[in-house]
């Protein structure tokens, strides 16, 4: 069995070769990703792509257990971190650290991510500190859509970067081991990603990261709908419209099953 990518080894790629990641919720998906993939990300975008969610402020923490357990045990290279679910851990790092220690427990994953920047500096501190290592998100931040007012690019307006430096600034001095940068124009994540010792993760960033991240189901072509900053680079959707549709003319003619599929 091959080691596991670790934390420090995420870390110590800052500035060198870019860090591949993606989502998986799934063993069988995950399984694959873990071929190519540094870092596997269990997200609570699974709420939306796997339960039909309308954000990710709905999903529980049992759920990420569940999907994080899966994609654990489909996997034997990649690290896999687990987003701590809204609700989970904003209220204090106390109850921050035993849900996370909850999820490393019963996922057995390697790490957990948190939104937040300066807010959550305090908690990440007090996780790292405990044993548990945190990559942190800030700038489009899902979780607080609802404060936000839906999912909106972030750094638009110049005078909003110094939040954004102080807040990437604040994680990595907290202990963060990475941070992704989600949703916010380009060079603000460049200038960010020069300014911080630790990888910068970019999703609707920059290229200048040291790594990027895209949810899967996004760049497979299953989403019904995805955002300008996904690259399409399959086309699931069509594909398994096209399997279901042979499938089902070969029941109704009574095609499937044939010799091939039954006992005699
Ligand atoms: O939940 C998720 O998929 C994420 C990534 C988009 C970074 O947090
Ligand atoms: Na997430």
């Amino acid at each position: 069995k091959t080691r596991r990518t670790t934390v420090p080894q995420i870390a110590a790629r800052k500035g060198g070769d870019p860090i591949v990641s993606l989502t998986s919720y799934h063993a069988h998906t995950a399984a694959i990703v873990d071929k190519h993939a540094d870092f596997i990300l269990v997200g609570d975008s699974l709420g939306m792509v796997m339960h039909g969610m309308e954000s990710t402020v709905g999903v529980p923490l049992d759920l990420m257990i569940m999907h994080g357990r899966a994609v654990v045990k489909g996997t034997q290279k990649a690290l896999v971190v687990v987003d701590m679910p809204f609700g989970s851990y904003e209220e204090s790092p106390s109850v921050a650290f035993r849900n996370a220690a909850k999820i490393m427990k019963e996922t057995q994953c390697g790490a957990v991510k948190l939104e937040g920047g300066a807010r959550m500096a305090e908690t990440i501190r007090f996780l790292t500190e405990r044993g548990i290592p945190v990559m942190a998100h800030i700038g489009l931040t899902p979780q607080s859509s609802h404060v936000m007012g839906g999912f909106k690019t972030q750094g638009r307006d110049e005078d909003t970067w110094a939040a954004h430096e102080a807040d990437a600034q604040a994680v990595s001095d907290a202990g963060a081991f990475a941070v992704v940068l989600e949703g916010m124009v380009e060079p603000l994540a460049a200038k960010i990603t020069k300014q911080i010792p630790i990888p910068t993760i970019g999703i609707g960033a920059s290229a200048e990261c040291d790594g990027q991240i895209l949810v899967l189901e996004d760049m497979l072509g299953l989403s019904p709908w995805t955002p300008k900053f996904v690259k399409v680079y399959g086309n699931l959707g069509e594909m398994i419209e096209k399997a279901v549709e042979e499938y089902a003319t070969d029941v109704k003619s009574r095609a499937f099953p044939s010799e091939d599929e039954i006992y005699r």
